[in-house]
């Protein structure tokens, strides 16, 4: 058996339909690329039936991300796979969306466990055996690299899985992803569901790949997907942050990390640059707008943080006596000096080159606007500002509401007053002016008053960079539309609760949080386009 684990990626996919983390078609491009770059094998773009809009957000990622750059012909480019429910219709959208990628995959599902067939699909044993192979087949007619997954795996009788599986092997799958899809199973359980599988499935030769997929519904994603793993898969499908259905998916960052941290346990390697961890984090989180734990493994603010004093005097002596891994190997920069007030413009564009962002010289003046205007403000720039200007700056949502002045009165002598100047769709300038129970209420009553959207407040969180009292504030918020945004959304808010998330910076908290909260309205705003366009036509919505 060989030491190679695939990461598959389904951040876009199952990440993406967790309730909140709806991400723009540019965002999804931009996680792809960051991903691309992170050196996962298989990028799970999306689930192209749900929507034209989906399909087109695979079709760009499968294009643009999916194929090598030109003249670099020998370049490692991922695998790009689309979700498709077993029916030709969804494979039919997938290939659509996946066949530019030099390496296409077509995964479909269909369900396994008895109380799925009986009470959701409809179907008895013998018509689930018979669509797999027909799906399967069809897929393997288009594309020669087809996944399937018995969802709900891990509440299915192995017995029953080995047979499908078997057929599944002969219609032409050449991987078999068992998913743990209601996080159901015990480590020791789902070892030997894999060992099993692995054992008696009919027709198992070395050109298949036997994938994990767990859900971390009690906890156990990261254990599970690791007994899986000892048990021989040599696939992990497993999100950023581990983003997700209900209480997520198994995280890319835990299961690389622990590979790699415990190689003498599994001796296993991944294509992971680990360094790459850290970033690709935040930008998930900023897209989504939903924050991280602190004490979130591997990627929390607290992980290689030491607060007590037993622990730094131990730190200081040696630091491995608190630390298995150095914050470098996940890319935690140190609040690293890089650059200062009298930095050029010349060694702006280089840190940010070594950071991994290569931009345009339309893009470099605005990154050194931004970065003057900071360094006014603030002694010293560390990488950390960097990457939350660079993600202000060009991450954000297309702005339909732009920001284009704030000014806040409050403390205890009167009442909290904005006064706010946006930018509209239109070009037009619209000002005013609103109170609140304090300086971020009236600004958002303001907002609200031009943008007029009725949303709830779900979520705000503000958080400081760095150290010190210059430092740059960071708000994330999450805000739900009170009316569904169109006939179409309000199904797929029964799917998915559809939230909205928007993340802003600036070393004043409450310009950076009118921005966070314009870019959740951009976004909601955008999608109510993109619905209404969708609703026009007539599309079938995704429940799977
Ligand atoms: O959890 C699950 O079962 C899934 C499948 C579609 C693979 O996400
Ligand atoms: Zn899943």
């Amino acid at each position: 058996m060989n030491n190679y684990v695939k990461i598959f990626d389904t951040t876009l996919r199952d990440g993406e339909q967790s309730p909140g983390a709806s991400m723009t078609s540019a965002e999804k491009l931009e996680v792809a690329r960051n991903l691309a770059r992170l050196g996962v094998d298989i990028i799970e773009a999306g689930f192209p039936a749900a929507s034209p809009d989906d399909l087109e957000a695979v079709r760009r990622i499968a294009l643009e991300v999916g194929n090598p750059p030109r003249g670099q012909e020998q370049a490692k480019v991922p695998v790009i796979a689309g979700l498709a429910r077993a029916n030709k219709a969804d494979v039919d959208k997938v290939w659509e969306a996946i066949k530019g990628a030099a390496h296409p995959r077509i995964h479909t599902f269909l369900a396994t466990s008895e109380i799925h067939m009986k009470h959701k699909l409809k179907m008895d044993r013998e018509q689930v055996v018979e669509r797999v192979k027909e799906v399967v087949a069809y897929a393997a007619g288009k594309c020669p690299d087809v996944e399937f997954s018995p969802e709900d795996a891990g509440r299915s009788d192995p017995e029953f899985l080995y047979l499908v599986l078997g057929e599944a092997i002969k219609a032409g799958a050449t991987t078999l992803n068992i998913p743990d899809t209601v996080g159901y199973t015990t480590p020791d359980e789902f070892g030997a569901l894999i060992a099993g599988i692995i054992k008696n499935t009919p027709g198992m030769h070395d050109g298949i790949t036997i994938s994990v997929h767990t859900h971390d519904d009690l906890g156990l994603a990261t254990a599970n997907a690791l007994a899986g793993i000892k048990a021989g898969a040599r696939q992990a499908e497993v999100t950023i942050n581990g983003i997700g259905e209900r209480a997520g998916n198994t995280s890319l960052e835990e299961i690389v990390m622990t590979l790699k941290t415990r190689h003498p346990v599994f001796g296993l390697e991944t294509g992971i640059d680990t360094t790459q961890i850290s970033r690709i984090s935040k930008l998930v989180s900023n897209y989504t707008g939903m924050a991280v734990q602190p004490n979130k493994a591997i990627v929390g603010a607290n992980a290689f943080a030491h607060e007590a004093g037993i622990h730094q005097d131990g730190m200081l002596k040696h630091n491995q006596t608190y630390e298995i891994m150095r914050p470098e190997d996940v890319g935690v920069s140190q609040s690293r000096l890089v650059l200062g007030k009298h930095s050029g413009r010349h060694a702006l564009r280089a840190r940010l080159a070594e950071m991994g962002h290569s931009l345009d010289e339309a893009e470099l003046d605005k990154a050194f606007a931004r970065f003057k205007d900071l360094a006014d403000r603030k002694k010293v720039i560390t990488d950390l500002d960097l990457e939350a200007l660079i993600a202000d700056e060009f991450y954000r949502p297309r702005d339909i509401y732009a920001l284009d002045g704030l000014q806040v009165a409050c403390g205890t002598m009167g009442l909290p007053t904005a006064t706010i100047r946006l930018r509209g769709p239109d070009g037009k300038i619209h000002t005013h002016a609103s109170i609140g129970t304090g300086p971020i209420d009236a600004t958002y009553k303001a907002i609200d008053s031009i943008v007029k959207q009725a949303v709830t407040l779900l979520e705000f969180n503000v958080h400081a960079i760095t150290e010190g009292i210059d430092a740059l504030g960071e708000v994330t918020v999450r805000i739900q539309p009170r009316d569904p945004l169109s006939k179409i959304d309000a199904q797929r808010e029964i799917a998915y609760g559809r939230v909205f998330g928007g993340h802003g910076a600036d070393s004043d908290i409450i310009v950076a949080s009118a921005k966070a909260y314009l870019a959740a309205l951009n976004k909601l705003i955008t999608a109510q386009t993109e619905a209404d366009a969708a609703a026009k036509q007539d599309y079938g919505v995704m429940l799977g």
